[in-house]
């Protein structure tokens, strides 16, 4: 909150300054900006950062375990104690980096971008483009086309469904094979399909330990099927689903493939050529990145063919007023103004990423998956729902005879920050027997101490609802 304030007052007092004098000076722009990144800037940055500086950083940060100079949600207190955030499956944090790009955007520039021919908006085009190549980069892309951004993974989902539709690749009576595992965003949109197209839904089952059974994939594979779509890794038990192989037997038959990797992205990401699938999802926020933003990556050669779903400004060759031609891709995909100000936070979250590293990334993640899978199962009250053999740093949990939302509260007392309730995975908690978990999610800037404090609360939570 503390660099909120500051930027704030910075920002008045300049307008306030700005009115006595005169006009030309109530919003110096680039003074502005370079005041408030370096009002906002943690000790030893100065305005922007160089990869210099962020790699400076991130050594400190591992050095001292303690990531609050990149992330200053982290220096929040609540209820007089220091932030744990274990709610990174839901969104991950963003570094300061990331929030300074997109200030940057609304004080330096603020104009539309692939619509003028003007300096300023070219800027804002360029820019994002530069974003676009850089997550082609990141998922080992063919082409820069081949990312299409959207609001989301939910997004992106509901658009690939609509689109395979009205493609044609997915016809009445074509079966869609989904798991059982899926965050809602991975089912309703085919369900819509099934209810309005006639397409069928079939899915593979999950084992009592939270794993996708093989053996009932390969049952359902025929014929008929004209597309897998499966988690990466489940939002809400941590599993890790081996896409290799299923995306590779489907694969074999002539099915297409999608993956969600609304989770996977920022722990551990995805190689689209090394995995092969024809789609895949995610959302930028999960990445370290800014809200509201997604990505629908899809092979070239197969949305050349795909029509848009969401039409209107852009995206277009002509228009008279009985028909359209439309353009190619990925504006086709993408009618509409953007979210220009978080697509330039693109770039630096995917700077983060990888001034970390990914190994780097895992081998912290792991540190706390055997640690808090110890400290957990050491709780005889406690039960952990997922046990899978191949898992990510999210755990769900029950604790005998305390409600999860209650449970959510005490955590809250603690400043523990933990989701309650079914994480948009009904189906799944259904079948494992559960209505509601409390989950805590870890990402690369949590550190052991987290846990214990996860810990704390677990045992505060089972003293205060049992007595
Ligand atoms: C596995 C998975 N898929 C899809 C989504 C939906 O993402 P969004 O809400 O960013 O569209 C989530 C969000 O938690 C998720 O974890």
């Amino acid at each position: 909150m503390e660099e909120n304030i500051k930027l704030k007052f910075t920002a008045t007092q300049h307008a306030v300054n700005g009115k006595s004098k005169n006009s030309q000076e109530l919003l110096p722009a680039e003074n502005l900006a370079s005041e408030i990144s370096t009002a906002s800037a943690p000790a030893g940055f100065n305005g922007d950062v160089s990869p210099e500086d962020l790699n400076k950083a991130i050594d400190e940060a591992l050095k001292h375990n303690d990531f609050s100079q990149l992330f200053p949600t982290l220096k929040r207190s609540f209820h007089g104690r220091r932030l744990s955030f274990l709610d990174n499956a839901s969104g991950a944090l963003k570094p300061f980096t990331v929030a300074q790009a997109v200030l940057k955007y609304y004080l330096n520039n603020g104009s539309n971008a692939h619509r003028g021919v003007y300096q300023l908006s070219m800027e804002a085009t360029s820019m994002i483009e530069e974003s676009r190549k850089r997550l082609q980069k990141l998922l080992n892309a063919e082409r820069p086309e081949e990312i299409i951004f959207t609001s989301g993974s939910t997004d992106s989902l509901n658009q690939l469904a609509q689109s395979l539709i009205r493609s044609k690749f997915l016809n009445e009576g074509d079966e869609i094979i989904l798991t059982a595992m899926e965050h809602h965003a991975n089912l309703i949109p085919w369900q819509r399909l099934k209810e309005e197209n006639g397409v069928i839904l079939k899915f593979v089952e999950v084992s009592d330990s939270g794993e996708l059974k093989l053996e009932h994939f390969r049952s359902l594979l025929s014929k008929k099927t004209k597309l897998l779509s499966l988690v990466h890794i489940s939002n809400s038990i941590g599993t890790i689903n081996d896409i290799n192989t299923l995306i590779k037997e489907a694969k074999s038959i002539g099915a297409l493939t999608a993956v969600d990797c609304a989770q996977s992205i920022a722990h551990g990401g995805i190689d689209v050529q090394a995995c092969r699938a024809d789609f895949i999802v995610f959302s930028l926020h999960k990445m370290f990145g800014p809200t509201g933003l997604g990505v629908l990556y899809g092979r070239y050669s197969l949305l050349e063919q795909m029509p848009g779903v969401r039409l209107g400004g852009g995206g277009i060759l002509d228009v008279t007023l009985e028909k359209t031609r439309f353009s190619g891709l990925p504006s086709r995909f993408e009618a509409g103004t953007a979210n220009i100000a978080g697509l330039l936070g693109v770039i630096p979250a995917i700077n983060f990423i990888e001034s970390l590293g990914m190994d780097r990334l895992l081998k912290r993640e792991e540190i706390i998956i055997n640690y808090a899978l110890k400290q957990l199962q050491e709780i005889r009250f406690l039960r952990l729902v997922g046990r899978a053999r191949k898992r990510a740093a999210v755990f769900s949990f029950v604790i005998d005879g305390v409600h999860a939302h209650d449970a959510g509260s005490i955590f809250d007392d603690l400043a523990v920050a933990v989701r309650v309730g079914h994480h948009c995975t009904q189906p799944l908690l259904n079948r494992l027997g559960f209505k509601a978990t409390i989950r805590a999610s870890f990402s690369c800037f949590n550190t052991l101490s987290d846990v214990d404090r996860l810990v704390e609360g677990i045992y505060k939570a089972k003293e205060v609802f049992s007595s």
